[in-house]
């Protein structure tokens, strides 16, 4: 069954917990979108945030770092309730550190790469994190369009994976409704971020039905 994670980036800040409650009893985890301005070209919000929604919800908060030097914020992100932080390669000149900091605090770690990044620059990671956090789009706004190389690279880890007997789940980000959704899961993702096509939906449950 593939996993549900709503991107919270569409809510309505001013209802914030609110939406997350529409959603909270269809879905297996909690999509936070942390930018900074720098890694990306937006802001969107952070720490304070997350520690006011983490005592409405039991569900894992899938929390990601679209910002650079992520080392500086781990112990932050983790006393604020992160479950799994995942962050970029592009982002830290030391992934092995990050990944280490973020199991040292009993989080799970995730990697994600840009769409322009090559897959194969995760292998030397991919032996130590929970998570890999596929780009569908450029990262910084939710509502864009996918970007179809997403598909080859959920293969490739996908192939990865079994071939030498790892764990870690796939997710992908960006773009992703129940066409688009489909294409991942047959290419083999674990877990499908959603943001637009959930939250701007009238019948929620409905699209997330059809995601799953
Ligand atoms: C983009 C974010 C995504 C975004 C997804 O940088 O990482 O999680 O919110 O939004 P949709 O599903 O609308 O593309
Ligand atoms: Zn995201």
């Amino acid at each position: 069954m593939t996993k549900i994670s709503p991107s919270i980036l569409s809510c309505d800040f001013a209802n914030l917990k609110d939406d997350i409650d529409t959603v909270i009893a269809d879905i297996d985890y909690i999509h936070i979108d942390v930018m900074d301005g720098l890694f990306v070209n937006n802001i969107s919000f952070g720490i304070p945030v997350i520690k006011s929604i983490r005592p409405h919800f039991t569900k894992l908060f899938d929390t990601h770092l679209m910002i650079v030097n992520p080392e500086r914020y781990i112990d932050a992100f983790s006393n604020a309730g992160a479950d799994l932080i995942t962050f970029h390669i592009e982002a830290t000149e030391d992934s092995n550190k990050v990944i280490n900091m973020i199991h040292e605090k009993g989080l799970k770690a995730g990697i994600s790469l840009r769409p322009k990044t090559k897959v194969e620059e995760l292998i030397p990671y991919l032996d130590k994190v929970e998570l890999v956090l596929v780009m569908s789009v450029e990262p910084g706004f939710g509502g864009q369009e996918f970007d179809p190389s997403a598909i080859e690279k959920i293969k490739w880890l996908k192939e990865y994976k079994m071939t030498h007997n790892l764990n870690y789940e796939i997710e992908v980000d960006g773009g992703i409704n129940d066409i688009t959704g489909k294409l991942c899961k047959d290419a083999g993702a674990d877990v499908l971020v959603s943001g637009s096509y959930i939250f701007k939906a009238v019948n929620r449950k409905e699209k997330i039905e059809l995601l799953k």
